[in-house]
């Protein structure tokens, strides 16, 4: 049997308050509608179709552009039912229909298999019973028990309000019975809408037994149409998944302060403190550490690395006992080997940092490739951009770079070669040379400290009387060394 999945997203989701469509606001780093899409698209239907509106249908198919769908335009919103009318004539008479909410994002693609081996020769409806039913349609039954039809909540007595069993909006159906009873439907309703549920109802009065089947976790089949009910579902979502790293064999500081917006591979004995943000694909290995307040994403951290607290990753590899941080930026194609050690203040791009090599303290690494047990002093940059191209520096194993060295890219430093502190580094630098590239220090006699004048008039004076009593030298120095001069008395 055949399946096509038809996914309802036309809606603008009004109650989000929001210029991003409804669907595509992000649940854990993916829009809602991805997640309904992926989770239909784990059955293998024939094809997927998705409805979408004029308002918002732009947008929405821009941001799925990398999947196979088919985009039905649905024209003005009139209802659920009347959206998937709208799909009906490019579906395949012979095959089951499964219909899918875009705000219904956690949905589990075992219920939807099962709904839809269900759905054969008459519809299939998947029901959960929540605690509060407020604003989904109700499930009525017949006295044995047997499905009646939906209820939605604006059309509903007061009686039918206390119904705890709810429709979750997914439906599968024979494609046959859609094409009969979708164009029967009317909008009699409190919404004058057409609804899709009316269908079930129509399919029931005919004298076909309509399957139900109850949700095993409610949470799957909550929908969003509000902030608040997103935000609920994220953090359903996140505690899950933290609940998962810990059943795993991952340590957490506080299963209610990790995230994770994508995909985070732990393995044995990882400690994760609080408040960490994982995007995109993580891993990290055996007895890693991730201190307080980390951002890592799309990273690779190794065996035994510690990352300490406050450090932003993206896009690095960092080989087995590294130490990262804290207060460490390492972007992409920043690469740590065995051993290395990037402290504080420190940021990394497009950099190998060899084996057990020291980048301690607020210092700028970018397009280098720096050889085995290295030392860079604090403060270090190299210079990789002229204003129009980026150059390459390369230091050699065992150099000992010097503090607030500039080394101007491109640059060759040799094996075992020293740079002297605060030098500008422009030429290469052969093996175990020493380079020092700063003005020479000068000592001056006498040096005759400014002094701070209350006002005005007795400035004037003190520049005269000043004038007359500095020596000679003196007053030569200071014009020469003009610039440097102190402006003002530094206090402490
Ligand atoms: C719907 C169901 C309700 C169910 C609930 C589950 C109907 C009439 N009601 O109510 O029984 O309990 O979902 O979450 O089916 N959409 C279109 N075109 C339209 C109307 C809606 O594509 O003309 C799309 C929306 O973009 C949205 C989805 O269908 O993604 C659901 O629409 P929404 O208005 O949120 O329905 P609910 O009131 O939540
Ligand atoms: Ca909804």
């Amino acid at each position: 049997m055949k399946t096509e999945a038809i996914i309802l997203a036309a809606g603008e989701g009004t109650r989000m308050r929001s210029a991003l469509p409804k669907v595509l606001h992000p649940l854990a780093g993916k829009p809602l509608l991805q997640r309904v899409l992926e989770a239909a698209l784990a059955l293998q239907p024939a094809r997927c179709h998705i409805i979408i509106g004029p308002a918002t249908g732009e947008m929405v198919k821009a941001a799925l552009s990398g999947f196979d769908i088919h985009w039905v335009m649905q024209d003005e919103q009139l209802g659920t039912g009347h959206a998937v009318l709208q799909a009906m004539p490019a579906v395949a008479d012979d095959s089951t229909v499964l219909t899918l909410l875009g705000d219904v994002p956690l949905i589990d693609p075992a219920a939807l298999r099962s709904l839809t081996r269900a759905a054969a020769e008459a519809p299939a409806l998947l029901t959960a019973v929540v605690e509060d039913s407020t604003g989904y349609g109700r499930v009525l039954r017949d006295a044995q028990g047997a499905f009646q039809q939906v209820v939605e909540e604006r059309d509903a007595s007061d009686q039918q309000r206390r119904v705890k069993e709810i429709n979750t909006g997914i439906i599968a159906a024979p494609a046959a019975l859609l094409q009969r009873c979708l164009p029967r439907l009317d909008n009699r309703n409190a919404q004058g809408h057409y609804y899709l549920p009316d269908v079930l109802k129509m399919a029931a009065s005919d004298g076909l037994p309509v399957a139900t089947q109850q949700a095993a976790h409610t949470v799957d089949i909550l929908g969003v149409n509000d902030r608040l009910q997103l935000n609920n579902l994220e953090r359903e979502y996140q505690l899950r998944a933290a609940r998962r790293l810990l059943r795993e064999g991952a340590t957490l500081a506080d299963a209610r302060r990790i995230d994770i917006r994508g995909e985070l591979i732990c393995g044995k004995d990882v400690f994760i403190d609080a408040n960490t943000v994982f995007e995109g694909r993580v891993r990290l290995g055996d007895g890693a550490r991730v201190g307080a307040n980390c951002v890592l994403i799309d990273c690779e951290i190794g065996d035994g690395v510690n990352i300490h607290p406050f450090c932003h990753i993206e896009g690095a590899a960092v080989a087995a006992d590294c130490s990262v941080g804290p207060y460490a930026r390492l972007r992409p194609a920043a690469r740590l080997a065995a051993g290395a050690k990037v402290g504080n203040f420190v940021e990394i791009k497009e950099a190998d940092i060899g084996p057990g090599s020291k980048v301690n303290h607020l210092s700028y690494i970018g397009d280098c490739e720096m050889g085995a047990g290295v030392n860079i002093g604090a403060g270090t940059i190299t210079c990789n951009y002229d204003g129009a191209e980026k150059h390459r520096t390369r230091i050699g194993d065992g150099a000992f770079i010097g503090s607030n060295s500039t080394l101007v890219a491109p640059l060759e430093i040799g094996a075992d070669a020293f740079t002297g502190a605060g030098s500008t580094v422009t030429s290469a630098v052969g093996d175990k040379q020493l380079a020092v590239g700063r003005g020479r220090q000068r000592n001056i006699d006498g040096w005759r400290r400014p002094r701070r004048v209350e006002n005005q008039k007795k400035k004037a004076q003190a520049r005269e009387s000043e004038r007359e009593q500095r020596p000679q030298a003196q007053a030569r120095e200071r014009e020469q060394t003009r610039e440097q001069r102190p402006r003002k008395q530094r206090k402490g």
